[in-house]
């Protein structure tokens, strides 16, 4: 019954962060997005002598047939890659994450890239980009209904990147005299909810949501003239006429505001939220490393849970 000759495969992913693009990508305009090294997420499957097939997480443990519902997108993800090269096999499935669930820092999506990996490489399978990237999207339509594919792309990514949902993947230099602070406001953010809003929103008032839409993705190609020329202060207006809109697109939330604006009155040259929004993460951008320093420490104090300093320097 096992062809296969390895006992273990494993995996690893990032966290992935939004640069600008998000809501719109999904709508076929432009996306930057970098992966955030310092969180990773990492999956081990290892086979067992019995049948049993068991997922270890700290969400869950047990049957992988018996997930919770937040976690039926891992077990359609592996029950499909398991049918599409015909193994019947018993297993354990490890998967311990560094990434906050529900905080727009893509812990879906790194999670199955991590699984996919680790399966692929119990099989020994050469896997592609692209069967990676259509694999992953299997585990994100049942988490996020209609996903662009960015979370997947930069959680299984070694560099920063470009994307148009199903056109490009270009890999892009983030590189500015510049920080991220990356800031955790501490409400949980739904994603699949506010891709529903932006979609009501789209049924609603069809032109003006569209001419928001349009112009999120013109800020995207204008961040990524601002990239090439190191425009730091252009780059921190763009970020903030990007979280303008998404605010009219009602994607992001009261507490999230409240820190992005104390972020703007002490040293953020920019700021806006990062992810699905309605709470989740906001990205500031500072000048250099003290100023990163002394924003976290004061958005800390205040109310967000976690900050992460990112150089955009390389
Ligand atoms: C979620 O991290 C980003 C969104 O643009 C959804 C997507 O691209 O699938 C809100």
């Amino acid at each position: 019954m096992l062809s296969t000759q390895k006992k273990t495969g494993q995996g690893f992913s990032h966290a992935k962060i939004i640069l600008i693009g998000e809501h719109a990508v999904v709508y076929g305009q432009p996306a930057i997005a970098l992966p955030l090294k310092t969180l990773k997420t990492h999956a081990k499957m290892t086979l067992r002598q019995d049948d049993q097939q068991i997922l270890e997480s700290s969400y869950y443990t047990g049957p992988i047939a018996e997930v919770p519902e937040f976690m039926q997108g891992i077990k359609h993800l592996v029950m499909y890659i398991l049918t599409q090269q015909n193994k019947e096999i018993g297993f354990t499935l490890q998967v311990t994450s560094q990434l906050p669930i529900e905080r727009g820092m893509g812990s879906s999506a790194s999670v199955a890239v991590a699984i996919i990996r680790a399966m692929y490489d119990l099989f020994s399978l050469e896997l592609d980009h692209q069967t990676l990237l259509k694999l992953a999207d299997v585990a994100e339509k049942d988490t996020h209904k209609n996903p662009s594919g960015l979370d997947a792309a930069t959680t299984s990514s070694a560099t920063p990147i470009w994307m148009i949902r199903d056109q490009t993947i270009d890999p892009i230099p983030l590189e500015l005299d510049a920080y991220l602070v990356i800031c955790d406001s501490g409400i949980k953010g739904q994603t699949s909810q506010a891709i529903a809003t932006v979609k009501e929103k789209l049924q609603a008032t069809p032109t003006a949501t569209k001419n928001m839409i349009t112009a999120i993705g013109d800020l995207s190609w204008q961040a990524r003239k601002q990239l090439a020329q190191n425009d730091v202060l252009g780059l921190g207006q763009t970020l903030n006429a990007a979280q303008k809109y998404l605010r009219q697109l009602d994607v992001s939330e009261p507490t999230l505001d409240k820190l992005i604006e104390l972020a703007l009155q002490n040293g953020a040259l920019g700021a806006k939220l990062t992810g699905g929004g309605r709470g989740g993460c906001f990205i500031c951008l500072v000048k250099d490393q003290r100023s990163a320093k002394q924003l976290s420490d004061l958005l800390l104090a205040n109310g967000a849970i976690a900050a992460w300093i990112e150089p955009l320097k390389k």
